[in-house]
């Protein structure tokens, strides 16, 4: 019998909540060939950047922070200490593939997103052979068949992932590009996933995806599953308190999810809706084959089903050929919507999108101003939207330990990070809050005490 030698891994995670979740499968997919997570690349035997492509110079970013590690591998080297692997993994890893160990061949090994469960055997090769390894196919069988789940335990709030990749081209975003088709998880296996999370201690799960609500995966009564039915389904999973999911596209806001915000009590009333622009011809330009009227049509229908729904959005400004008119036409939205949480962003050109090479590119200077209106707005509408709870009583999931002792730190059913001083209180419970005061990153309040027997809803 050889001894299994434990090693050390740093992962550093950019971009969004679908890296967050590789991350983690990564992470236990290594466990199982002995690498324990650390939190520093310091003394890492291995680090990989699980990185993001969305917005500008993140190539640019991944070099130079690799020029970093490579500084700290000949620093570790000369001082005599162990060697450091290398991976770079996530969609720059996808959109540069070999052109990566061309211009950075001290890289061990490149892997792209749908080549994960192939890891191990990556660093195996790297370890026999010369040379970096790369893989950025789009294989046909599924990472997640090959990278199951191993929670020992896990956290209150878990992420899931339901589908991946898209189809929808937007003429601005390199998704399509670095993260391939849509493909859809079958629902007998997002529903085991769950029980397992639940098991483990999770009471709230968000079911993440690029296209989330495209969702249309196998059902175990051999139908296509949308995203509606499989919210449906996971709430008759036992102690699952609180269902979201995320990022959705207007275009798939099917009637079935729409009335399941107003029939699943678990489906928690808060959505993020990226709207990109409220201008008509922009919208058109950006492939994204909805109008503004239509947005606000199925804003209406979602506060028809959940009068306290309330939604974030992503915007961009600048898109080529946004027009004062376009742009206003985008404000005026955003005051008909009213968003509790927003982000935006100014156009960046990535290469191979259409969008790139579309002419009248917008100034940079009016990028800014365009975005600098339209964030001390969203910002307004933030603020007012938590300055709101103050007073009223909301169910809140305690999640985590607060900086300070006996603290707690959870979520009310908008997503807004509260404080409470914990007494008597563990993570994982669902309290009642009064909400206090309001912090331009958080709320404070105060757990009332449950009647004897009252049922806390989610
Ligand atoms: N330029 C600016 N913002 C972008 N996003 C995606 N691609 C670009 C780009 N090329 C934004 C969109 C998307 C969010 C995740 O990132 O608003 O919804
Ligand atoms: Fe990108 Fe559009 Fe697909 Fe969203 S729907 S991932 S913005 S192409």
């Amino acid at each position: 019998m050889t001894a299994r030698v434990s090693k050390s891994l740093y992962i550093k995670t950019y971009g969004c909540q679908m890296n967050v979740y590789d991350s983690d499968r990564m992470a236990e997919a290594l466990a199982a060939h002995g690498y324990n997570r650390v939190d520093t690349a310091e003394t890492a035997d291995l680090v990989i950047l699980n990185t993001c492509h969305i917005r500008e110079k993140a190539a640019e970013k991944v070099y130079s922070e690799l020029g970093r590690l490579r500084r700290l591998r000949d620093r570790r080297e000369a001082e005599g200490q162990s060697g450091m692997l290398l991976a770079v993994a996530g969609c720059v890893a996808q959109a540069e593939g070999e052109a990566m160990l061309e211009r950075a061949a001290f890289v061990d090994v490149v892997v792209g997103p749908q080549a994960y469960h192939r890891l191990p055997e990556l660093l195996a090769r790297r370890a026999r052979e010369q040379g970096g390894q790369i893989d950025t196919d789009f294989p046909v069988e599924s990472k997640f068949d090959e990278l199951p789940r191993q929670v020992e335990s896990s956290p209150v709030s878990a992420f899931l992932t339901v589908q991946e990749g898209c189809d929808k081209f937007c003429s601005f975003c390199v998704v399509p590009y670095t993260r391939g088709a849509e493909v859809s998880r079958p629902a007998a296996a997002v529903l085991a996933e769950a029980r397992q999370l639940v098991a483990a201690g999770a009471r709230e799960i968000t079911l993440l995806g690029q296209n989330v609500n495209g969702y249309h995966g196998d059902g175990p009564d051999g139908r296509t599953w949308s995203l509606g039915r499989l919210v449906r389904a996971l709430a008759e999973v036992d102690g699952l308190a609180r269902i979201r999911y995320t990022t959705s596209h207007p275009r798939d806001m099917d009637e079935e999810l729409i009335r399941a915000h107003g029939e699943v009590p678990q489906l928690m009333p808060f959505l993020h809706l990226p709207v990109q622009s409220g201008s008509d011809s922009v919208l058109e330009a950006m492939n994204r084959k909805y109008t503004a009227a239509d947005f606000l049509r199925i804003v209406e229908k979602l506060r028809g089903q959940r009068p306290d729904m309330a939604l974030s959005s992503d915007f961009i400004v600048g898109f080529p050929g946004e027009s004062d008119e376009d742009f206003a036409a985008t404000m005026r939205l955003v005051e008909q919507v009213g968003f509790a949480l927003s982000f935006s962003f100014k156009y960046s050109p990535r290469p191979g999108t259409p969008g790139a090479t579309m002419r009248k590119q917008v100034h940079e200077d009016t990028k800014s101003a365009r975005l600098a209106t339209l964030q001390a707005t969203l910002d307004a509408q933030a603020r007012a939207f938590n300055e709101a709870t103050v007073g009223r009583v909301l169910p809140v999931l305690l999640e985590r330990a607060g900086r300070h002792a006996g603290q707690l730190v959870g979520r009310t059913p908008y997503l807004q990070g509260v404080h409470v001083e914990g007494r008597g209180h563990a993570i994982g419970d669902l309290v009642q809050v009064r909400i206090d005061a309001c912090y331009p990153h958080s709320l404070s309040g105060t757990v009332l005490e449950p009647d004897p027997g009252e049922e806390i809803a989610a």
